[in-house]
């Protein structure tokens, strides 16, 4: 079986969020799994500066794409790692910026990316099974196949919604301006959501199969909460919208063998191991009391992910018997306020940058883990904070819920972590209560226990793409 992924984010080469964990992780196992993998990224500024690719990629096709009026080129180059191969799609223009992602023209870019994974998955790759598609970026191939496919063609899609806020919409005389689509499209139906061009929703219709990372969100999507619109489509996919919980990298985050951490550790010796992680952690960061917990947030700093709640308590937050270190970047206003109220705090420290060390560092040192995200499809921090004994305190929602065994007086046997519905009224009640809990040793480390044993690794949700695969592939020789 032949699987086409399509992302605009991977490992190892570029990361944004757990995208790139997924579509990594997950490939990686499908070989394993005797299944062809590949990925289809764009070779974005800082991957063609690496030093991998200049020593490891090979240009093995120029393609010609014509984007409406715009006659472009785009260099195809292939990559391997894990036996997994990755075709990264070269254009200077597109792909040469800072960032990988917020600039003005995001949707010109990624409907080039559409158009060249298009025509690499036809005339590079090749009697391809499955496209497996992630979030919008890619989307628009499922149209561009319905459009130009012949009766010879076979490929199945799959579609994974990560983020239903990014959608990829535009106006109906865009279908032809980025993708040489007649409008028709926009005017049945297929490609329109509300009045607007939306590729999310043409790749809903036209997937075999759509996920998203948990079973719960798959019900908040069907539900309409933080949907986005997407409840008007997605519960008439049926049973053919699934919700699948990602897994956990364990070699990658693993405190026994964890080259970045002070000391490593395991479920034996979690107390003296984070003891010492920690105490180093704050020497260097310059935070005083390792006595009190130390709470962490380890995220993009966006509305998503409920820093709201933090801005809006940071005063109060700091006051309390606790320490506290961030370690991420995100929206201006957040970033602002954030470094603004910790600075030259003694109990807290804000670190504006993704560092893939620190935040190993980081989650080995902590007690908590504060993730109060407004949605989480899935989330990957707190799967990480399980694996390292650090307690998640997190929103019920999402991949949180499906992850996360919340304390109660009656369930210290299987409690990993905290759940709380999360508003600006009771976010401190709620750390409060944690503070509480760290000076409750017995308790504590009964759920560190519990939060240590929880399994997070990718060979069930792996085998569960398999069979869903499978399942597109059948559907479809019975349909011929
Ligand atoms: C997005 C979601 C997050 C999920 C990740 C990988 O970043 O916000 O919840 O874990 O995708 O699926």
């Amino acid at each position: 079986m032949k699987v086409v992924m399509v992302s605009s984010e991977a490992l190892p080469f570029c990361k944004v969020g757990g995208l790139a964990d997924v579509v990594y992780s997950l490939s990686k196992k499908l070989v394993i799994n005797k299944i062809n993998a590949s990925i289809i990224l764009p070779l974005y500024k800082c991957i063609k500066e690496s030093q991998g690719f200049k020593d490891n990629a090979r240009l093995i096709s120029t393609l010609n794409i014509d984007m409406a009026w715009r006659k472009l080129s785009c260099d195809v180059y292939c990559y391997e790692i894990n036996n997994v191969t990755y075709y990264l799609i070269g254009n200077e223009y597109y792909f040469s910026r800072k960032d990988i992602y917020g600039e003005n023209d995001d949707f010109e870019r990624f409907a080039f990316f559409s158009l060249a994974s298009y025509k690499v998955i036809k005339e590079v790759i090749k009697k391809v099974d499955i496209v497996h598609i992630h979030d919008w970026q890619g989307a628009a191939v499922s149209l561009l196949h319905h459009h130009y496919k012949d009766r010879n063609d076979n490929i199945r899609f799959m579609l994974t919604i990560h983020n239903p806020a990014f959608q990829g919409i535009c106006d109906r005389n865009d279908l032809w301006n980025y993708f040489n689509l007649p409008e028709y499209y926009f005017d049945n139906g297929l490609a329109r959501l509300d009045d607007k061009v939306n590729l999310l929703k043409a790749a809903i219709c036209l997937s075999d199969i759509v996920t998203t990372v948990s079973p719960t969100h798959r019900d908040e999507l069907r539900r309409g909460i933080s949907s986005y619109g997407l409840e008007k489509i997605l519960p008439s996919k049926g049973t053919d919208f699934v919700g699948v919980l990602n897994g956990l990298d364990t070699k990658e985050f693993n405190p026994t063998t964890d080259r970045y951490i002070y000391a490593n550790y395991n479920k034996d010796n979690v107390n003296m191991g984070k003891k010492i992680n920690k105490e180093n952690l704050m020497e260097e960061l310059g935070l005083k009391d390792p006595n009190k917990p130390l709470f962490c947030i380890v995220s993009r700093l966006t509305h998503q992910k409920g820093i709201s709640f933090i801005v809006n308590n940071i005063q109060k937050l700091l006051k309390l018997d606790l320490n506290l270190v961030i370690l991420g970047k995100g929206e201006k206003d957040f970033e602002n306020q954030l470094s603004f109220y910790c600075d030259s705090k003694e109990n807290a420290c804000c670190l504006l940058k993704y560092s893939n060390e620190l935040a190993h560092k980081i989650y080995a040192a902590s007690d908590f883990l504060l993730m109060p995200s407004k949605y989480e499809p899935c989330g990957i921090a707190q799967l990480i904070a399980l694996r390292y004994g650090t307690i998640p305190i997190a929103s019920k929602v999402g991949g949180l819920k499906d992850t996360i065994v919340s304390y109660n007086t009656l369930n210290e046997d299987v409690a990993n972590g905290l759940l709380f519905n999360f508003d600006d009224d009771n976010f401190l009640l709620n750390v409060i209560f944690a503070i509480d809990l760290y000076s409750k040793k017995r308790i504590m480390s009964k759920i560190i226990h519990n939060a240590m044993n929880s399994s997070s690794s990718w060979t069930k949700a792996s085998k569960e793409y398999i069979r869903l695969y499978r399942q597109m592939i059948q559907k479809n020789k019975l349909s011929n």
